[in-house]
């Protein structure tokens, strides 16, 4: 039996998928059991690292675990969550623990290295055998621009420069299946990084291309980020720490071998993640899905007006037209709603050569520039605000 600790995770869920798939024998373990759905078979169970005397329970009968904590770095003196975990993981007789960790693990000098170099000594320490994670910066933090997404085309993002070799979640999961799941991996420790080094503002040009919404990348001053972040209670070491991580060096942004190495593929680009999760970015575009699943005499969202066009739910396959190394663009085959963009501003142009109206011309061009590179917000905007 393999214990999966965060299974409502974003790399805890993808785990639970993969090992349930391949015909593995899964507990899954959460806080609200309640609100887990589980592929068919996966036992769910509840546990909290809080409160050490409902992980036997948890751990019970499991010889192989996926562990993780949430939490916060500096939140108490040391680490408290992950050790508990690792106590009812002995105690229960556990052969092999796998610890999603992060990209330095315990190097580095300062608060959070002090705090992760706990947490993970907390499992190499222990006598059971390990294997540790220690993935990038994950695609998913993306989500934490959803609410804004919802409410409009501005998003406020600290460090919206920040480049980093971002990984996905499933990825994680696909390196922490083989590693519970095969042999070779006891006492090794994996970096791992996406397939390219994208700033948060490439991110969300790629989302702005899926959503067909000309998204703002805002960067709010470093005094308010640190004021925010202070507000949350985080300590100043800890604080400082990110900032300087931050600002002074380029941890996470090498490209590196494991993914592919381990799993005989490549990593995930964004453009992909971010298809397979557009929809949580709009409340608007999921209405309009639904909307469309229960009435398919509605079709197509495109070809019914701009505002259609623009809220269109994107399909599964969308990321594919969206080039895997530059974000934002278009691959060189263009999809048929980009052919049939580029057909309409043809018009335009057309309307132009024999009218001699510049700002048909104008537009005509917009449209091009617009439809062929979208990563241009101030052009596809121009065309919008003249199109209204
Ligand atoms: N985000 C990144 O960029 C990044 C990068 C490198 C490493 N990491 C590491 O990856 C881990 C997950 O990161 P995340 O922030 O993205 O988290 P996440 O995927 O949102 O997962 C949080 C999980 O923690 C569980 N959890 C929370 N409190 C718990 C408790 N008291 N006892 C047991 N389970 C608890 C939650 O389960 P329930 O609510 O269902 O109980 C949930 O499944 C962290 O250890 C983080 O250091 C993150």
């Amino acid at each position: 039996m393999i214990l999966v600790v965060g299974a409502s995770g974003h790399v805890g869920t993808e785990l639970i998928a993969q090992l349930a798939g391949s015909g593995h024998k899964v507990r899954a373990m959460t806080r609200r059991p309640e609100k887990l759905s589980p592929p068919g078979g996966v036992e769910v169970v509840r546990g909290d690292a809080t409160d050490p005397s409902g992980l036997s329970s948890a751990f019970a009968g499991v010889d192989r675990a996926f562990l993780m904590s949430a939490e916060n770095t500096g939140a108490a003196p040391r680490p408290t969550h992950l050790p508990r975990l690792v106590e009812a993981a002995a105690r229960a007789g556990v052969e092999h623990v796998v610890l999603l960790s992060v990209y330095s693990g315990g190097t580095g000098g300062d608060a959070i290295a002090d705090w992760h170099a706990r947490t993970e000594h907390a499992v190499t320490g222990s006598g059971l055998d390990w294997t540790l994670l220690r993935p990038g910066r994950f695609m998913s933090n993306a989500l934490q621009w959803a609410a804004q997404i919802q409410r409009g085309n501005e998003v406020n993002i600290p460090f919206a420069t920040r480049p980093s070799a971002s990984i996905d979640p499933a990825d994680i999961a696909a390196v922490a299946a083989v590693a519970l799941t095969t042999d070779g991996h006891r006492g090794a420790a994996y970096q791992m990084s996406g397939p390219e080094v994208l700033t948060p503002v490439e991110e969300l040009a790629v989302l702005a291309v899926l959503l067909h919404r000309p998204l703002r990348a805002v960067e709010p001053p470093l005094d308010a980020v640190r004021a925010a972040m202070s507000r949350t209670g985080m300590p100043d070491s800890v604080l400082d720490a990110i900032l300087a991580r931050t600002r002074d060096t380029h941890e996470g942004t090498q490209l590196l071998p494991t993914v592919a190495d381990l799993l005989g593929r490549p990593p995930r680009p964004f453009a992909r993640w971010a298809a397979d999760h557009i929809h949580l970015f709009t409340d608007r575009a999921r209405a309009h899905h639904d909307h469309q699943r229960a009435d398919p005499r509605a079709g197509p969202a495109m070809g019914r007006g701009r505002a259609a066009r623009r809220d269109r739910r994107p399909g599964r396959d969308d990321h594919r037209r969206l080039h895997p190394h530059r974000p934002g663009r278009l691959c060189a085959r263009p999809g048929p709603i980009t052919c049939a963009a580029l057909l309409s501003s043809l018009i335009p142009l057309i309307t132009a050569a024999f009218s001699g109206t510049d700002v048909l011309f104008f537009s005509g061009l917009c449209s091009i520039r617009s439809a062929s590179f979208p990563r241009i917000p101030p052009v596809k905007e121009m065309v919008w605000q003249w199109a209204r």
